[in-house]
């Protein structure tokens, strides 16, 4: 029989695929209560919630999934029993310069909300641990079979292998405690709301200005990538449907170079591939390719809905349509773009810039330095007395 929750905490909403999970959950299940917990990092926007903002079943909370007294509170006051937890250190790029940031935030973080899931007893029912198809490493270019999901975990980079790090709490939790925990692992995923240090609206954002595209390497690297509201089904899908205690891809068997992307976007906008394609250098480690058995999920009922062509498409016309969602990005748009990741703004090579475009506080009490480890959090009794700890959190977005 299908999952039926009652009230959702999703993490890292405010971001890119999250937030098209939160809205499609708001538009089709107004039963369900759904509570955004998101600390508003560089790569977040508010405006990425606009559909759910007046909707009675909606929260938003801005804050930091490593406070475990915040998460206590709101597990008990919010009367959660389902968590989907997205929120993470998302960019490859940045982890090969400041990787102590993802282990902070992709796994300590992970690791608050599952203690904090312990220590409320038996109210999860679901605990979905959004991981990626990075974490199991690069796989040969000539391999016919893709990655199931109890193939090995290998990741080559410190976000995988944060990203693996967090996976093994996610299921010793699981084992130790009960906790009624399923993992995705997703191939990569493009469309509106994206923030632009990742590929394709990079690209798109750098086509539009008439500038030429930067490709790490030689190009010749393969990706597969689904568009956002097909994720979104797939996360819908395994809310209701998904067991507990297993692993699901979610992913295309399409695959595509990224110079072929690049050629794909320089087509849309009528520009010369020979003159606005750009090699740079690559990245310290750049995986060949990343490919999974997409068959699991697809028992469930889900498949893939958006050609390439059409996701494309659509894309192109999100940004076009929305040239300023994210304020100046011109820093994001470098080749090779150096996030510092200091709370409260972007801040790229020196260059600043403040985030907030939309009316906030921040709350982010976090006082470390951009490469320390936090020593401890405390964790506190969040059983029956919870603490309130002190947070923002806004019913509507202005
Ligand atoms: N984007 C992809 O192609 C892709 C593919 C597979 C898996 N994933 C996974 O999906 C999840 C979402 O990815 P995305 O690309 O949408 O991310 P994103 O970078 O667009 O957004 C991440 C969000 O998490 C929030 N966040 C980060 N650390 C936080 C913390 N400590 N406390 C509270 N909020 C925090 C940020 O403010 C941001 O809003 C991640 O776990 C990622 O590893 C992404």
């Amino acid at each position: 029989m299908a999952y039926r929750p009652k009230n959702i905490l999703i993490t890292g909403a405010a971001g890119f695929i999250a937030s098209h999970v939160c809205n499609r959950l708001i538009r089709n299940y107004p039963d369900y209560k759904i509570v955004v917990l998101d600390k508003l990092d560089y790569c977040s926007n508010l405006k990425n919630l606009l559909p759910s903002k007046s909707s009675p079943n909606f929260k938003f909370v801005e804050g930091d999934i490593g406070s475990a007294d915040l998460v206590n509170y709101l597990l008990i006051t919010e009367s959660i029993d389902t968590i989907m937890h997205f929120a993470a250190q998302t960019h490859v790029d940045n982890s090969f310069g400041n990787s102590f940031e993802f282990t902070k935030n992709n796994i300590f973080g992970t690791h608050v909300l599952l203690e904090a899931c312990k220590m409320t007893g038996q109210m999860i029912k679901r605990f979905i641990h959004v991981s990626t198809d990075e974490v199991y490493g690069e796989t040969d270019e000539d391999s016919l079979v893709g990655n199931h999901e109890a193939s090995q975990l290998l990741p080559t980079n410190p976000y995988s292998a944060t990203k693996a790090g967090a996976e093994m709490l996610v299921m010793a939790y699981g084992r130790s405690y009960g906790l009624p925990v399923i993992t995705t692992r997703g191939n990569n995923v493009y469309g509106p709301n994206q923030f632009p240090e990742k590929l394709i609206p990079k690209f798109i954002l750098l086509a539009m200005r008439g500038l030429p595209l930067p490709i790490h390497g030689d190009g010749l690297n393969v990706r597969s990538y689904l568009y956002c509201e097909d994720v979104a089904e797939a996360f819908e899908v395994i809310l209701h449907k998904g067991e507990v205690d297993h692993v699901y891809n979610i992913g295309t068997k399409k695959e595509r170079r990224v110079i072929d992307v690049a050629k794909d976007v320089c087509k849309l906008f009528s520009m010369d591939p020979k003159t606005s394609i750009k090699l740079v250098e690559n990245r310290p480690f750049n995986d060949q390719r990343y490919f999974v058995d997409d068959q699991k999920l697809k028992c469930l009922g889900w498949s893939e809905r958006t050609t390439w062509e059409e996701g494309l498409r659509k894309t192109l016309d999100w940004y076009v349509r929305n040239p300023d969602w994210w304020g100046d990005v011109s820093g994001a748009l470098l080749p090779h773009p150096r996030m510092l990741m200091v709370p409260g703004g972007r801040h790229f090579d020196g260059f600043h810039e403040d985030t907030k475009s939309v009316s906030s506080v921040s709350t982010n009490t976090d006082n470390n330095s951009p490469s320390e480890v936090p020593a401890s959090a405390s964790i506190s009794n969040g059983k029956h007395h919870p603490t309130m700890p002190s947070y923002h959190h806004v019913n509507c977005i202005e």
